[in-house]
C-alpha cells in the first residue's frame, strides 16, 4: 500500500529544473520517478507544466507540478495498492480531466507513474524490466546512437537534428558499443581535422560547423572508414530530421543553405538521400501535419528504410492507430513524457507491435541520471533504443544499464541486432 508520495525539484542534463517523485510504501519500500524533458517537442505532446515565472529559473521552474503531486495526487493515491499501476494511472488521468494532461501537468503525473512502477518492482524484489514485462522481456535492444547533433540541440548549427549510427553488423550488444565508440571518436577526429567541430551538442554528439546539411554524411562515411568498418554492411546511418521544426505550414526551410522546399520537393530530397547514402532509419522526415508526404515516402521507401514517427505520433495511442490505418510510417518513437503515464506508454508499444510495426524506445534531449527506459525497452522486447550519443553520463547510464540487464538475464538474454528490421523491411 502507498503510504506517502513526495516530490521535489531536481535538475536535468541541461541544468533545467525538473521533478523527482518519491513513493513510500507502508512496508518502507521506496521508488523514484525522474522526469525528462524535450527541446524539439511535438505540438501533440502531453503538456509539461512549467511555472513561466520569469523571476524563478528564467521561467523554467516546476513548483506547480511539484505541488500537484504533493497535494492532489498524493491525497488521491494514498492507501492504494502499488501493484495496481493501471488503475493508478487511469485515476490520475481522470483527476487531470484534460486530453493533454494540462491541468496537473504530464510531468507531475509521469513522475508518480514511474515512481509507482519502481516502488512495485522494489517491493517484489525484482528488477524493473522483469516487473514491467511480467517476466517476458528478454531482448537486449539494438542501439541508435548520435554522432552529430544539430537543430534545436545545437543552436541550429545545421538544420538536421540527429545523424546517428546503427551497428547493423554487430553480433552482440557489447559489439554495438565497441563499434559506436570507435566511430564516435573517429568522427570527432575527422571533424577536428577539418576544423569544423564547435563542441558537444545537447545529447552528447559532436556539434558541427558546416556549410551544408549533406557535409555530415561525408564526415560520417570518412569516420566509418577510419574506424575500419564498411558503411552499409557493418554500420548504417540513421537520421532524425525533426522536420516539424523546418516546416512553416507550406514549405520546408533549411536555414543553413537558405533553401526552401515544397512538400513534394522535400519528399524528393528524402528519397534521394535514402538512395545516395546507406540510411537504414529515418525519423520525422516530414512535419506532423504533412500526411501526404509521409504516405508517399512510405510507399517509395517503406520496404527498405525504417520510417519512424516521433512528433507525428507523440506516443499517443489514437494518433498511432490513425497512422497505422493511413500507412504513414512503419515505426513509432516511444517517449514516456510525450504521453505522461507508464500504462499508456506500454499500450502504445503494444499497439505498435500488434500492427507489425517497430517501436523505438527513446530518451529526451533533457535527461536525468535514471535508466527507466533501458528497462522499458527490454521489458517490451522493443528491440531498439535511442538515447543520444556515446558520451555524458545521462546517456551512458542507459547503455550501461543494458549491460547490467543482460548480465541479470543470464542465459535468457537475447540479442538479434538488425534482424529486428526483417519484421518491417524486405
Ligand atoms: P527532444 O528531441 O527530446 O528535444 O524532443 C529528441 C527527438 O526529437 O527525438
Ligand atoms: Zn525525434
Amino acid at each position: 500500500k502507498i503510504k506517502d508520495i513526495d516530490a521535489y525539484q531536481i535538475y536535468d542534463s541541461r541544468g533545467f529544473p525538473t521533478l523527482e517523485v518519491e513513493v513510500t510504501l507502508a512496508s518502507g519500500t521506496q521508488g523514484y520517478g525522474l522526469v525528462p524533458s524535450g527541446a524539439s517537442t511535438g505540438q501533440f505532446e502531453a503538456l509539461e507544466l512549467r511555472d513561466n515565472d520569469s523571476s524563478r529559473f528564467r521561467g523554467k521552474s516546476v513548483f506547480k507540478a511539484i505541488n500537484n503531486v504533493k497535494t492532489i495526487l498524493s491525497d488521491a493515491l494514498k492507501g492504494t495498492s502499488v501493484f495496481d499501476m493501471e488503475q493508478i494511472d487511469r485515476k490520475m488521468i481522470a483527476l487531470d480531466g484534460t486530453v493533454n494532461k494540462s491541468n496537473l501537468g504530464a510531468n507531475a503525473i509521469l513522475g508518480v507513474s514511474m515512481a509507482v512502477a519502481n516502488a512495485a518492482a522494489n517491493e517484489k524484489g525484482i528488477p524493473l524490466y522483469e516487473y514491467l514485462g511480467e517476466g517476458k522481456g528478454t531482448l537486449i535492444p539494438l542501439n541508435e546512437i548520435q554522432i552529430l547533433g544539430g537543430g534545436a540541440h545545437a543552436a541550429w548549427a545545421i538544420d538536421i537534428q540527429d545523424y546517428l549510427v546503427i551497428a547493423v553488423g554487430a553480433k552482440t550488444y557489447e559489439e554495438t558499443l565497441e563499434m559506436t565508440h570507435n566511430i564516435y571518436h573517429a568522427a570527432g577526429e575527422v571533424m577536428k581535422a577539418r576544423g569544423k567541430c564547435v563542441g558537444i551538442a545537447d545529447e552528447g554528439g559532436w556539434w558541427p560547423d558546416y556549410l551544408t546539411n549533406e557535409e555530415p554524411f561525408e564526415v560520417f562515411l570518412e569516420a566509418v572508414e577510419k574506424a575500419g568498418y564498411v558503411a552499409g554492411k557493418d554500420v548504417a546511418i540513421s537520421l532524425d530530421i525533426a522536420a516539424s521544426d523546418l516546416f512553416d505550414g507550406e514549405k520546408y526551410h533549411f536555414k543553413l543553405t537558405n533553401e526552401s522546399f515544397s512538400p513534394e520537393a522535400f519528399c524528393d530530397l528524402m528519397i534521394d538521400w535514402c538512395d545516395k547514402y546507406p540510411i537504414i532509419s529515418i525519423e520525422d522526415p516530414f512535419a506532423d501535419t504533412d500526411f501526404e508526404s509521409w504516405k508517399r515516402f512510405n510507399k517509395v521507401c517503406g520496404d527498405k528504410v525504417q520510417i519512424i514517427g516521433d512528433d507525428l505520433f507523440t506516443t499517443n495511442i489514437e494518433r498511432i492507430k490513425q497512422g497505422i490505418e493511413a500507412g504513414l510510417a512503419n515505426s513509432v518513437l516511444i517517449k514516456l513524457n510525450q504521453i505522461g503515464t507508464v500504462t499508456e506508454t506500454l499500450e502504445a508499444i503494444r499497439v505498435t507491435q500488434e500492427a507489425g510495426w517497430l517501436p523505438v524506445v527513446s530518451a529526451r534531449s533533457g535527461e536525468t541520471e535514471d535508466a527507466f527506459i533501458s528497462h522499458l525497452a527490454v521489458a517490451t522486447n522493443a528491440g531498439q533504443l535511442k538515447v543520444g550519443s556515446f558520451a555524458r553520463s545521462e546517456r551512458m547510464i542507459k547503455w550501461n544499464e543494458n549491460l547490467r540487464i543482460q548480465r541479470s538475464l543470464g542465459d535468457k538474454a537475447q540479442f538479434i541486432g538488425s534482424k529486428i528490421y526483417e519484421r518491417i523491411l524486405k
